[in-house]
């Protein structure tokens, strides 16, 4: 369920206004819902069947939201969180008070909820969730925040610092650099916020950096190389043993798909379009192949000239926002033989999803949704990872 679209008719319990709730389930963004007169109420770090008092935040026409005072009756996949910041506060992770098999169940049945709510008619075979290797210690790039004396994350919905020593979710080579990069930090200036961004690099050396308005430091990298190896997998093994014409590999970053396709289709054209010069620049030194070209430009324009056959490969990765109802419309025109979409995103792969059967039904074609399955990506919080394969009839 997200906030956008709840039905109206119930009264909001006033603001500050304190009241008991049981809690139903878990919602997309990883509050917990409950119900209240008829109005459903969204309570952050809440855990299923949890009896909590709670206090009144926002009061919308259609929803509110709460805050636990008190839990009352814990639910029964609650837990100590292994992280004693998370209990400070620290906005870095919103589910390490859910048991991990309590977070795979939710985030296997929230992707799967997602893709029937907005494509009720469409049938999937649906695999079972991939846990990640590890559940702790699987971030290899953070942004930490520095001012003053202080070093570490901000704490939930707030701009205020909360400091740290170390992070549970972070890469043992990254958190026993923090004392280094707290002292650089200070010695860059204390007074004004200092938005950092400390990775391990593909040498294994560690760097660090400043994110400024003009450099975004590394654009993106997959923060959990444990688990992007399976997901990789899984999407050259969906792609199958075909021999493709073309390879497009669309939001391709810096070629965590682009160069493992190209491997395994040797024969075909390979195509990767990527926004960020950074990124292009990274994958373009790596370039030892003459039939890889690496574009710089925005997928939306690309998609506007690329020449996609039905004998071709089409692999998007795009971002949180999801792709577009343009790039959509046009894959279903193009009717490529496989389309397989990775997604960190349920609710914009939902919406791409719907726009693309739409799309194949108003020209006269039929597609189909062969198989999906959610990956743990980023364990301890609501985020998830989702791999799709798509097909259209010739
Ligand atoms: C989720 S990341 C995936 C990157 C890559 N597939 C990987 O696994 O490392 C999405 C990528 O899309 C890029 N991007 C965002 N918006 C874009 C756009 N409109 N056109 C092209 N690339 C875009 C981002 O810079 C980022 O590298």
């Amino acid at each position: 369920m997200s906030k956008d679209n709840l039905k109206g008719g119930a009264q909001a319990p006033l603001l500050g206004s304190k009241i008991q709730l049981k809690i139903e389930k878990l919602a997309v963004g990883g509050s917990g819902i409950a119900r209240h007169d008829g109005m459903v109420i969204f309570v952050p770090l809440a855990a299923p069947d949890d009896e909590v008092l709670a206090e009144i935040t926002l009061a919308k026409k259609n929803f509110a939201e709460a805050r636990i005072v008190e839990v009352l009756k814990p639910g029964p996949s609650r837990r100590t969180p292994p992280c004693s910041y998370f209990l400070q506060g620290c906005g870095g992770c919103n589910w390490q008070h859910l048991t991990e098999d309590e977070q795979r169940r939710q985030k296997h049945q929230l992707v799967f909820e997602t893709l029937k709510k907005f494509n009720p008619q469409v049938e999937f075979e649906y695999l079972p969730l991939k846990p990640s290797p590890r559940v702790l210690r699987y971030r290899n790039r953070i942004q930490p925040k520095a001012k003053g004396n202080r070093f570490g994350f901000f704490e939930r919905h707030s701009h205020e610092i909360l400091d740290i020593q170390d992070c549970l979710i972070t890469e043992d080579a990254l958190t026993t650099k923090f004392p280094e990069v707290r002292q650089w930090a200070v010695s860059k200036g204390a007074n004004d916020l200092k938005k950092l961004e400390m990775y391990i690099a593909d040498d294994e050396s560690i760097r660090y950096g400043l994110i400024t308005d003009e450099d975004d430091g590394v654009g993106f990298s997959q923060v959990n190389r444990f688990q992007n190896e399976d997901l990789l997998q899984t999407a050259l093994s969906w792609a199958g043993d075909h021999e493709y014409s073309k390879v497009f590999d669309l939001y391709a970053g810096s070629g965590n798909f682009t160069f493992p396709l190209a491997k395994k289709y040797k024969s075909a054209h390979i195509y990767g379009v990527e926004l960020n010069p950074k990124l292009v620049d990274k994958a373009r030194t790596q370039i030892r192949d003459k039939k890889l070209t690496y574009f710089l430009s925005d997928v939306e324009s690309y998609m506007r000239r690329a020449v996609i056959g039905t004998n071709d490969l089409v692999v998007l990765d795009p971002p949180r926002a999801g792709a577009s109802e343009y790039i959509m419309r046009a894959l279903a025109a193009a009717r490529p033989r496989k389309i397989i979409y990775i997604s960190c995103h349920p609710v914009s792969l939902a919406r791409d999803l719907q726009w693309f059967f739409d799309w194949t039904q108003k020209l006269g074609l039929r597609a189909h949704l062969d198989r999906v399955q959610a990956f743990e990506m980023f364990p301890q919080t609501d985020h998830v990872e989702t791999i799709a394969e798509l097909r259209v009839d010739s």
